[in-house]
């Protein structure tokens, strides 16, 4: 559970996402996607708290593991200006990831911002499975956007959003996805990573569509463990509500499960 992984390289990949390399040869062979690792960043006692980044990716041939973050504050930060050769003290692989249906419809990946990251490592992972995968990607700009032909297998079909246009559709991810719909899309199958506001659209609009469909949430999380309680979301339950961890029940939910 605890590891010492160690930095192979650093480096920025778009306007304010880094891209991390990691060898830990045990914990790449454990990750799963949807998983995440809870990082102590330095050595000192700022920042306190671990900082949890999903994985974007494991290869357990070559014993690495790959992490895309966004900078959010002092934690990014840090850990943008980490060299090779450091140790980072990671706690891993955590939570739930994403559960993989016998079904062979195609799968469908919606990602609003740094919420792309787990959705990397799943689309690999599908595409191993031999399913079709398209992702519908969101971003503010295109500068904002990740490389994804080096991020990706060539298989996947890519849809891109912008808020201001300056790549692919003009507006919201999620409208996009929609639109395709509305086009006649046939079933497919839903996961999705993003911001809050992102999921809930998402999970109102398939409330029409259907589609069976998974979230990976984002908390504030303390010790990734379940213990603190501090990352609790509202969970519906048959007719009652009840609270589960995103770090030890989830990250990822079914979308019908999460309560807003
Ligand atoms: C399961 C999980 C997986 C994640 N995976 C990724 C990832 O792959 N890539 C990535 O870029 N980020 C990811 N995040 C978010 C990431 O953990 C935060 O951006 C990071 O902890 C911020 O640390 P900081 O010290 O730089 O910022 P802080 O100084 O702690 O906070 C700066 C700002 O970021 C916001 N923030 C902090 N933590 C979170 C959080 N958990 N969720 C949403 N907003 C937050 C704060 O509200 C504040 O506005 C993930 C979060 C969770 C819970
Ligand atoms: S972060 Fe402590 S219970 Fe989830």
């Amino acid at each position: 559970m605890l590891f010492k992984a160690c930095v192979e390289s650093v480096e920025e990949l778009a306007r304010h996402s880094y891209y991390l390399l990691l060898r830990e040869p045990q914990l790449a062979a454990q990750s799963r996607p949807g998983q995440f690792l809870h990082i102590r960043i330095g050595e000192s006692l700022v920042p306190f708290l671990r900082r949890p980044f999903s994985l974007a990716g494991a290869c357990p041939q070559r014993g690495t593991l790959e992490v895309i973050f966004r900078l959010a504050g002092e934690g990014t930060a840090i850990l943008s200006r980490v060299k090779k050769g450091a140790v980072l003290n990671c706690l891993g692989p955590l939570g739930r990831g994403f559960q993989f249906s016998a079904s062979r419809l195609p799968a469908v990946l919606l990602a609003g911002g740094a919420g792309v990251a787990p959705l990397l490592f799943l689309a690999r992972a599908l595409v191993g499975k031999k399913r079709r995968v398209a992702l519908f990607y969101g971003a503010a700009s295109r500068d904002d956007l990740l490389p994804l032909k080096r991020l990706l297998p060539r298989e996947t079909a890519v849809h891109l959003a912008t808020d201001d246009g300056s790549s692919g559709y003009q507006g919201r991810v999620t409208d996009l996805f929609a639109g395709a719909v509305r086009q006649g899309m046939q079933p497919v199958e839903l996961y999705a990573c993003g911001p809050r506001p992102m999921l809930q659209v998402l999970t109102k609009k398939n409330e029409a569509w259907n589609f069976p469909l998974q979230l990976s949430l984002e908390e504030r999380m303390a010790c990734g463990l379940g213990a603190c309680q501090g990352c609790a979301v509202s969970i519906r339950q048959g007719e009652k509500s009840t609270y589960r961890m995103v770090c030890s029940d989830g990250p990822v939910f079914a979308a019908q499960e999460v309560e807003w």
